[in-house]
């Protein structure tokens, strides 16, 4: 699938999450959040938690390199591998979500969709 662009770059900042639909001429018609480490790198993921499915578009916040979800507190790193982090500071591991590879060109984040798949008529 080629590459698509998503948003301006500056549309989402350090410790921004911005919510991103694609259309299906795009792609499949995915819930897409994009969001930034703490040094700044992009990161695409779907925009539901797979928890409960929160939405992280309007329940996630970036900690540093990881996006929490502020329902239950899982938190993804940048590869989507999802953790939670108990009082006493324990990390257990909980279910992933899935990420996209994503660059940056000339001031627009692009993200690498997979193609759509065949329906059944
Ligand atoms: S719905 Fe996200 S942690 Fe529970």
């Amino acid at each position: 699938m080629p590459w698509v662009e998503l948003l301006p770059s500056d549309a989402v900042g350090p410790g921004e999450v911005r919510r991103v639909e694609t259309s299906a001429t795009d792609a499949v018609g995915l819930d897409l959040v994009v969001w930034r480490t703490g040094d700044g790198r992009p990161v695409v993921c779907d925009a539901r938690c797979p928890h409960t499915w929160t939405h992280l578009g309007f329940e996630g916040v970036v900690d540093r390199d990881e996006l929490v979800c502020t329902a239950h507190f899982w938190r993804f790193d940048a590869q989507g591998v999802g953790s939670k982090v108990n009082v006493l500071g324990r990390r257990d591991p909980k279910g992933d979500i899935r990420t996209y590879p994503v660059r940056e060109e000339a001031g627009t984040v692009v993200v690498d969709l997979p193609a759509p798949t065949a329906v059944d008529p």
